[in-house]
């Protein structure tokens, strides 16, 4: 395990201990977010999470809903990369219904606890969670219909190793439907040196044309991406105010740089 996913590994360790004491609700970036959190706020409608166990929506640390960008359909197997609490795995689990199975994959054993806690609390019997990484997937080749994930590719320093076990996985017509930070254009180096970034969701995210190589050198067809929240000066402020960085030298090279996209692709 490198550095950096020991230290990612760390953060979510904490941040789920935290939501399992009713201590604190989930938060992708600093300690500064929360409820106003640019990034992790407002991504579920009311119907989504009324079904849901408390800390499931709690531990929500996400970047968008990709259950929404995928049209999943009774019967099929679905994978999420990174599951946290549970959240889009227990909607998937829904929408399969009981002739259809939901891996969550995460590395994290106190992310992998809550889960639990979660899908006992939802009564869902067509999930499994595993412990694992992204970049080394505990499933066989071909295993799955659709791969989702919520805002974890961008923390891996192994992109293209996620993305080609993520084709592998993948049945032939499988799609790949996830929720991810992108950059667009240039992006000051300070920000990518910055392990607090990192960890934050920021700093690790791929440029998105470069996002598009990565999946066509996996082997990936008909890739889509499409940023749907793009983070204004006011948003990327609060984001690094905790951070240490110079924020008012960085503010106004950061503006629009920065967007949650849902990105899709086709396994040929
Ligand atoms: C930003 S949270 C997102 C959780 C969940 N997808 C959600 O939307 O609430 C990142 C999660 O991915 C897990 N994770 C990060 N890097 C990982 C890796 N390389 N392999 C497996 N899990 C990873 C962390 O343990 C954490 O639970």
């Amino acid at each position: 395990m490198d550095d950096i996913q020991q230290a990612v590994k760390d953060k979510y360790g904490a941040i789920a201990g935290s939501v399992a004491r009713g201590e604190a609700s989930g938060c992708c970036g600093p300690a500064a977010c929360g409820g106003g959190d640019p990034i992790t706020s407002n991504l579920y409608s009311e119907t989504d999470t009324a079904a849901l166990p408390r800390d499931a929506v709690a531990a929500s640390l996400g970047c968008g809903n990709p259950t929404a960008a995928a049209a999943l359909e009774p019967g099929q197997t679905v994978l999420d990369l990174g599951s946290g609490g549970g959240i889009d795995v227990l909607l998937s689990a829904t929408r399969v219904g009981p002739t259809g199975k939901v891996y969550g994959l995460d590395m994290t054993d106190e992310m992998l606890a809550l889960a639990r806690e979660n899908q006992r609390k939802a009564g869902a019997t067509n999930v499994e969670f595993l412990k694992g990484t992204i970049e080394a997937i505990p499933l066989p080749d071909g295993s799955v219909d659709v791969i989702i994930s919520n805002c974890v590719i961008n923390l891996s320093s192994d992109k293209d190793a996620v993305l080609r076990e993520a084709f592998r996985v993948l049945k032939p017509g499988g799609r790949f439907a996830v929720s991810d930070v992108v950059v667009r254009g240039e992006v000051p180096p300070s920000i990518r040196r910055s392990m607090e970034l990192w960890v934050g969701c920021i700093a690790g995210a791929l440029e998105e044309t470069e996002y598009g190589a990565k999946l066509r050198a996996a082997g990936f067809a008909d890739v889509e991406i499409e940023p749907w929240r793009v983070y204004e000066i006011a948003d990327a402020r609060a984001y690094l105010a905790e951070t240490g960085v110079d924020v008012d030298l960085l503010a106004p090279q950061v503006e629009g740089k920065f967007a949650s996209a849902f990105i899709r692709a086709r396994k040929p």
